[in-house]
């Protein structure tokens, strides 16, 4: 997962905890997310990317089992969380580990991930990763930024366009990365990876959207 890139002569390479955000709580969305999955009659949920777990609580109190993943370098962090609050409900897998685990859950939550991956190759293999972990009619809900101000080129401090986002650079030579979403640019890459919507809920500055797969029809309860 080592992503390189080269701006003016200098080689940076992708460190993806340099998003991971400081605030301890749950997204402002995670609450209708819950309403929308339990409907669903969602149980087990991965929360892929969960940076310091600050919506882990909130998931291990609404759904029978949890799992938690993250990047080697932020597991002392999610470590850190699963101490603290010592849910029975939650298991935590480093990327590696989670690639080989044997696990089936009902749905995967991405709270603010999708739009930090910086390759369309990589957005792909990492749902496509999900998806073999989900069951057949396994959701995956998208907390993701769209249309945000915050995330345009001219509000990110030494931000560069780079792909098909910006990027921030950082002095030990690592960078972060930053999609804008446009909703027809999202339903296209949710069609790419083989799901179709099956909600979107309204958001002032991103799209909280629940995809489902195609081929199979999701009974709601
Ligand atoms: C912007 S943060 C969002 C964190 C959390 N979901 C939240 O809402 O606070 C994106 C997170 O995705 C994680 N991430 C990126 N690629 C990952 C991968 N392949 N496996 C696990 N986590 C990953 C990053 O380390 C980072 O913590």
């Amino acid at each position: 997962m080592s992503f390189v890139i080269k701006i003016e002569g200098v080689k940076y390479t992708w460190d993806p905890t340099k998003s991971t955000p400081d605030w301890p709580k749950p997204a402002d969305e995670m609450r209708q997310v819950v309403i929308r999955l339990k409907k669903y009659n969602v149980e087990k949920i991965i929360d892929f990317g969960c940076g310091r777990a600050r919506n882990a609580g909130l998931l291990a109190t609404n759904f029978s089992r949890v799992y938690l993943v993250e990047v080697q370098k932020n597991m002392s962090l999610v470590k850190a969380w699963m101490q603290k609050y010592n849910y029975p409900q939650c298991t935590a897998f480093e990327w590696e580990v989670f690639k080989k685990a044997k696990i089936r859950a009902d749905a995967c939550l991405l709270s603010c991930v999708l739009h930090t991956l910086p390759n369309s190759n990589l957005r792909k293999q990492i749902i496509s990763t999900i998806r073999s972990k989900l069951t057949n009619r396994g959701l995956v809900a998208f907390i993701t930024p769209a249309h945000d101000s915050k995330y345009r080129e001219k509000h990110l401090k030494d931000s560069k366009v780079e792909g098909d986002g910006v990027v921030r650079l950082f002095s030990d030579k690592t960078f972060s990365f930053y999609k804008n979403y446009e909703w027809e640019e999202f339903l296209e890459f949710i069609n790419e990876v083989g799901l179709r919507m099956c909600e979107k809920i309204p958001g002032d500055h991103r799209y909280i959207a629940l995809a489902c797969p195609k081929a199979k029809e999701v009974v709601t309860g």
